[in-house]
């Protein structure tokens, strides 16, 4: 496929986004009552409202086409079907035959996939049930109280994110902790807060070789045999989730409790493999098939349904049109649930290890932007931090609302007013605040004159600020698999029209060789080898004495 830019729809989108970009979102909601409607979709219990993005009814048409320009139903075809489409690591990609509950045929160089799966979904479901029934009890006999899940990136990202939205539907005798930082801080606290008799700790990696993981393994190995006073304690109070047998049974875990996933799993999209393993201990299996039958529809919906009512391609392609043609390089996750509170640093995970890419498929360097930079928070807080800058900042940031419409804790007027919120900021950042309007509410207040004049600019407030509102009924695992699946169907897309590999990293291992340079120089066991001053005059800095 050759660059975006070279296809030929490219230049009739820059033509049109020439036009577009004079319009105002007021005057277009104005124009046109069906707004909503024609530019909104239920997917199931979730609402993909998208009529508030700088849009008219050619631009969706024009998108779709470049879409189609860029190969992307053949690409979903290849990713279906398990081809190595993650071909600088000589990958597939088949994190949706982990959900894919109809048990459609899958094969990975020739072999059935689904038998596999289904096994280690069963070994999950057993030793959960174990856990929450206190039939695995620890050395001394204890229940298990306390699960630790030591991993980093998308080894803690999702199943950390996943445990605390569906918290209502855990089990609230088992505390859950989840240390993914290498500063000695992390693991004390969490430790602090552990008995040894009753915690059990899930070590959730990958490789079993990433330095911070290993590192907090082998810190909480060492205080759970101080504690207990013996070896032997290690197999009733540690298992392993890993494609990695040979590093998992060299730690000293059995291998009978290691959960497997395989290298067809990338790490940001692993959470509905083994290394779910705490969100299957803490909400049940039965929970976990929920998420995971939420994540199937979606797929399900992203393979087969056309481009035009395609959510995973239609919010994808709305990515592109404001990260190119715009020139948005930023856009904001906006969460009013606190019970995904997580889900901006899992995003980021998901979309900046996936698009932060500057090497297309064919080796050149893109010509376009790729992913943005991805950020956000709870939008309530937000409002009192950073909204100022979304609203009347020089940056273009388009944004995503995502809220419930009923909650869990139905306390007084706390859920109205959480929702007039989300409501009120999406509609602000549209809107605006025209001159005339903040002219007649300065009067309004006994303002006039040159003291009027001199405030009025501060006043006003551009809009046509863009956003995406995913409203869901309630936070249920269904809709939460689903969400997520869109997520990741959408970052897929976006890859595929900027003809990037979203699925391998090599952008984090640059760091991670300098550091294991840098380390024993730190540690006083060889000289500061060659680096810039700067780094120099920092080692020395950290070497001098206390
Ligand atoms: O360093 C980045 C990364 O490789 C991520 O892609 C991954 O999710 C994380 O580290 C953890 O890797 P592992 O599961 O192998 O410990």
């Amino acid at each position: 496929m050759s660059a975006p830019s070279n296809l030929p729809v490219w230049q009739a989108l820059q033509a049109h986004y020439a036009e577009v970009a004079q319009l105002h979102l007021r005057e277009l909601f104005a124009a046109d009552p069906d707004r909503f409607t024609r530019f909104s979709r239920y997917f199931g219990d979730l609402l993909v409202d998208f009529s508030k993005h700088r849009i008219t009814d050619d631009t969706l048409p024009l998108l779709i086409e470049l879409a189609r320009q860029a190969q992307l139903p053949e690409w979903i075809d290849r990713a279906f079907n398990g081809e190595m489409i993650n071909h600088t690591e000589q990958r597939s990609v088949l994190h949706i035959a982990l959900r894919n509950r109809s048990n459609r045929p899958i094969q990975v160089k020739g072999q059935e996939v689904m038998p596999e799966v289904n096994a280690v979904l069963e070994h999950m479901r057993k030793f959960a049930d174990q856990i929450r029934r206190g039939k695995w009890r620890g050395h001394t006999g204890k229940r298990i109280r306390d699960v630790v899940n030591i991993g980093i990136g998308g080894s803690d990202l999702g199943p950390k994110m996943v445990c605390q939205a569906l918290e209502p539907f855990g089990d609230p005798t088992l505390r859950m902790h989840f240390v993914s930082n290498v500063d000695g801080a992390h693991i004390s606290y969490v430790l602090a807060e552990c008995d040894p008799e009753s915690t059990l700790f899930i070590i959730a990696s990958k490789t079993f070789t990433t330095q911070e993981t290993m590192t907090n393994a082998h810190t909480a190995r060492a205080w759970l045999v101080k504690e207990l006073g013996d070896e032997a304690a290690v197999a009733r109070h540690f298992v392993a989730v890993s494609t990695n047998a040979a590093g998992v049974s060299q730690f000293g875990i059995d291998t009978a409790n290691m959960f497997e996933f395989w290298d067809w799993v990338g790490g940001r999209y692993s959470l509905w493999s083994a290394i779910g393993l705490p969100i299957v201990v803490y909400l049940g299996m039965d929970h976990f098939i929920e998420l995971l039958d939420g994540a199937h529809a979606m797929d399900e919906h992203f393979r087969t349904a056309p481009l035009e009512e395609n959510l995973p391609a239609i919010l994808g392609l709305l990515g592109v049109w404001y990260i190119d043609f715009f020139g948005a390089a930023s856009q904001v996750t906006l969460v009013y649930d606190d019970y995904l509170r997580s889900l901006p640093d899992y995003l980021q995970q998901l979309d900046m290890e996936s698009n932060g890419k500057s090497i297309d498929r064919a080796g050149q360097a893109v010509k376009v932007n790729t992913g943005p930079i991805l950020w956000g928070g709870l939008g309530n807080n937000g409002q009192h931090a950073f909204y100022q800058l979304l609203h009347q900042g020089t940056h273009l940031v388009p944004s995503d609302f995502l809220a419930p419409a009923h909650s869990p804790n139905p306390i007084g007027d706390h859920h109205a007013i959480l929702l007039a919120n989300a409501l009120a900021q999406a509609e602000a950042l549209m809107v605006g605040k025209t001159e005339a309007q903040a002219r007649a509410e300065l009067e309004k207040q006994g303002l006039s004159g040159e003291a009027l004049e001199k405030l009025l600019p501060y006043k006003v407030f551009p809009g046509n600020r863009p956003s995406t509102s995913l409203f869901y009924r309630r936070l249920t695992p269904q809709v939460l698999g689903s969400l997520l699946a869109m997520y990741e169907h959408k970052v897929f897309v976006q890859g595929v029209v900027w003809n990037i590999n979203s699925f391998d990293q090599w952008g984090v291992e640059l760091g991670k060789q300098l550091a294991n340079a840098i380390l024993p120089e730190l540690k006083g066991e060889r000289p500061a080898g060659e680096h810039d001053a700067s780094t120099l005059g920092l080692i020395a800095f950290c070497q001098a004495p206390d």
